[in-house]
């Protein structure tokens, strides 16, 4: 079976400074996969690598058995053209933080916005696989709303919606629920826990511990750039073996 993310000694840097250091893993089709760590070790840019927002130094990393960001013939790598990296990032979704909708259109203009525009589908059938979204994650009842008339994790349920819109193989989450009022927290976990009853492959950045260990089909401990430890929640998260491990998450449980 082809790992849907395959990352194999990944290395990054800005500048002088290194911030991925050899980063190993696999994430298999179907799998919610947890990356935990504190801050500034490098999950997010580990992220941006995936969908080529940021171009890795070395290693080599793969999405659905393609390189990322280039095309090898025999042992040359050729780099994609703009345009091809654009059209390999349709088939990944990705929710950060800060919700980013467009705040001049409705939830439903929102999540038929890509479709339409870059997909060039008709506008009645973006209409309709949006209104079945936004009925999934529980707001069928606030498609003419505009962000700012929405709640936070209403916000962030129709940014889920705009991103499955784009049918992605993968879903990348970068803290989904860290911006959100704790009381709003849950809805949107409940909504990620559906996809991924639904079969979605997730990558999920989170401090939500209690998602991890009951969604999670892998958790891997990242620190400084390198993966320190990964395995099953129940084992790395109750189990610990690294001092490391062990440390962080005695602060965060
Ligand atoms: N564009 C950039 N230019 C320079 N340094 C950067 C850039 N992006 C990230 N870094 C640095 O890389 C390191 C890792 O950042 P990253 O955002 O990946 O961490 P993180 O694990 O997601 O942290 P957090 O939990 O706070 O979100 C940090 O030291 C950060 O300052
Ligand atoms: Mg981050």
């Amino acid at each position: 079976m082809t790992a849907m993310v395959k990352a194999e000694g990944v290395h990054k840097s800005f500048g002088p400074v290194q911030v991925l250091k050899g980063i190993d893993l696999e994430v298999a089709p179907r799998e919610v996969f947890c990356l935990i760590g504190p801050s500034g070790s490098g999950k997010s840019t580990f992220l941006r690598c995936i969908n080529h927002l940021e171009k890795i130094n070395s290693g080599r990393l793969y999405v659905d058995g393609d390189l990322v960001g280039y095309r090898q013939k025999g042992d040359k790598l050729y780099e994609l053209k703009d345009r091809e990296v654009a059209e390999k990032r349709r088939d990944i979704g990705m929710v950060f933080q800060r919700f980013n909708l467009f705040p001049h259109m409705t939830a439903l203009e929102n999540v038929i916005e890509a479709p339409v525009q870059v997909k060039r589908e008709s506008k009645a059938v973006a209409r309709e696989r949006a209104l079945k979204l936004l009925d999934r994650v529980g707001l069928a009842d606030k498609a003419g709303n505009y962000p700012s008339q929405l709640s936070g994790g209403q916000q962030q349920r129709v940014a889920i919606a705009r991103a499955l819109a784009m049918e992605p193989k993968l879903m990348l989450f970068d803290e989904p629920t860290s911006a959100l009022d704790p009381e709003l927290v849950g809805d949107v976990l409940d909504v990620m826990r559906g996809l991924a009853e639904d079969g979605m492959t997730m990558i999920v950045v989170t401090h939500e511990m209690g998602f991890a260990r009951e969604v999670g089909d892998s958790v891997v401990f990242m620190d400084d750039g390198v993966v320190v430890e990964s395995g099953h929640p129940r084992e790395v998260l109750t189990n610990p073996r690294h001092e490391r491990t062990k440390s962080f998450l005695s602060k965060v449980l």
